[in-house]
């Protein structure tokens, strides 16, 4: 897809992060982009810096995000983008020992539930809902081109830690949905991929010590650092663009395999 003005784009979770360098890396090619995050204040900010619409969007919530896809598109059109980056994780073990007391414990199961209505299920809806739209518009092109969209898992989909069983449940099903979901789409010319990063510098990672960043930066094989957010949005943006690119899933991550702790 030749990415200018007469296209636009929604991108979830567009006010921080991967899904920020992504949004802007849009706009800087002419896209026009809305915003969607349940983060008001910074949401707005990064659509004014580039012209865009802020939503204010929880992906958990089905009228949230029908007035969001509403919005976005009284503003800028018929999305043919749909990048989603909204997500979050939690971390405890499925079953565990108290080392003082011999306590016994289990996986909070509504903490389980929501990493998954989150991740999985928020991914799901908007895609759903965003494709429904793309199938109102005219193809752009001779393979009959309508629209595209990325998703964000993560290598802990493959390689999930210690204590991310809901992550890791909730990332995996993102990866296993992305080749039925480009089959579903196929007839429609609508390509849909998945990036697993791994360790990025994003506010997220920003709040952890300087230790503990430089530990992460020293196990990635090559190059020893963090990734930048805005190496994920080249990869986001070349996903659309290639239109050879489809039903595929992508780790982005330095070489790095997530040890079990
Ligand atoms: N940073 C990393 O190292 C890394 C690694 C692998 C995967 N990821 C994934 O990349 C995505 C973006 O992460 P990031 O590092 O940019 O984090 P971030 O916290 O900087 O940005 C995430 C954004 O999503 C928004 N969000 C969270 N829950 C939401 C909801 N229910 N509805 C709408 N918006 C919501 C937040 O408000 C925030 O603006 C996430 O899905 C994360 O799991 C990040």
């Amino acid at each position: 897809m030749q990415l200018n003005s007469s296209i636009s784009a929604v991108v979830t979770g567009g006010a921080s992060g991967l899904g920020e360098a992504t949004a802007r890396l849009l706009a800087e090619h002419g896209v026009k982009v809305a915003i969607f995050d349940m983060n008001e204040e910074k949401g707005e900010a990064v659509a004014k810096s580039i012209g865009g619409v802020f939503c204010k969007v929880n992906v958990t919530s089905d009228a949230e995000v029908d007035a969001g896809f509403e919005k976005a598109r009284a503003s800028n059109g018929q999305e043919r983008i749909l990048i989603n980056c909204a997500g979050t994780g939690n971390a405890a073990k499925t079953a565990s020992r108290d080392k003082q007391t011999g306590a016994i414990k289990h996986f909070p199961l509504d903490a389980f539930n929501m990493i998954i209505q989150i991740n999985l299920v928020g991914t799901f809806r908007c895609i759903a809902k965003s494709a429904a739209g793309m199938l109102t518009l005219e193809p752009l092109n001779d393979d009959g081109e309508r629209g595209v969209i990325v998703n964000t898992a993560s290598v802990a989909a493959v390689d999930g830690q210690m204590g991310q069983a809901a992550y890791s449940a909730s990332k995996g099903g993102v990866v296993g949905m992305t080749l039925p979901i480009a089959r579903d789409l196929m007839g429609e010319g609508i390509r849909v991929n998945t990036i697993l990063p791994g360790i990025f510098n994003t506010p997220l990672m920003n709040a952890a010590p300087e230790n503990v960043k430089a530990a992460l930066a020293a196990s990635v094989p090559f190059p020893k650092r963090l990734g930048k957010p805005e190496e994920y949005a080249s990869l986001a943006v070349e996903m659309c663009r290639n239109g050879y690119f489809n039903g595929e899933h992508v780790r982005l991550d330095g070489a790095i395999r997530m040890p079990p702790r």
